[in-house]
């Protein structure tokens, strides 16, 4: 089974990709990682991450390896990586380059420690649309900016890590415009997607819905 979840930053998509995860023994892909990991070498290079001829360049060098590397840099999660990474997201060769290792890990969904699993669950913001198609299950995850900012806040403020709610608000705005507005595989649910707002929603009662919505495939497979 493959599933989609796609929506802005902060609407929740990663909690519930987690908790589906585990109770369904599918493994994980956070997309978002392997745009961060491009915008986060070039930041780390000294280069300008409106660069796109040295984007495309790291774009097509990036491995599943270094990817993970990238990913215990302080940066990675925080604001920089998040902006470097929807500049470079924006740039068609990159997007190009990043698809076929994205679109591989549904062929042969594995654990961290190798083991198969029993499908594959992406969040991100094209998964649906681009990255598998064919997707049992597609989700489109949002929530308004207000209440994804606050979501955000207290979790940078959890890490240890000031930043003021307006200045994350304001993040998170400028990072939806840049994702709805590019011409490459811009922020939009697919067609087939179920659309599911957060805002008034826990995290706990979001997981609940899907979780019927996953058994009722499964029962009818
Ligand atoms: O989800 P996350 O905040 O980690 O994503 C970082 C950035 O990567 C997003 O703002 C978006 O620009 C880009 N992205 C994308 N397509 C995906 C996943 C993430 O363009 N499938």
């Amino acid at each position: 089974m493959i599933i989609t979840i796609d929506g802005p930053a902060s609407a929740g998509k990663g909690t519930l990709a987690q908790k589906l995860a585990q109770k369904y023994q599918m493994a994980y892909f956070d997309t978002g990682m392997v745009y961060r990991a491009v915008g986060l070498e070039l930041v780390l290079a000294g280069l300008s991450v409106e660069d796109a001829a040295a984007a495309a360049v790291a774009a097509q060098k990036m491995t599943f390896q270094k990817m993970m590397k990238l990913s215990a840099h302080p940066d990675f999660r925080s604001d920089v990586g998040g902006s470097a990474a929807s500049k470079v997201a924006a740039m068609p060769k990159v997007r190009e380059a990043l698809l076929k290792m994205q679109q591989d890990f549904a062929r042969h969904p594995v654990f961290a420690d190798g083991q198969p699993a029993k499908g594959a669950i992406y969040d991100g913001r094209d998964t649906g649309t681009v990255v598998c198609p064919r997707a049992d299950l597609k989700l489109f995850v949002t929530a308004s900016p207000e209440v994804r900012a606050d979501r955000r806040h207290k979790e940078f403020l959890a890490k240890g890590m000031q930043v003021s709610l307006a200045e994350v608000l304001a993040q998170i705005r400028e990072r939806d415009w840049r994702d709805e507005h590019r011409a490459a595989a811009p922020l939009k649910p697919a067609a087939d997607a179920r659309i599911l707002d957060t805002t008034m929603l826990t995290a706990d009662e979001v997981f609940a819905q899907v979780c019927k919505i996953v058994d009722d495939i499964q029962k009818k497979a």
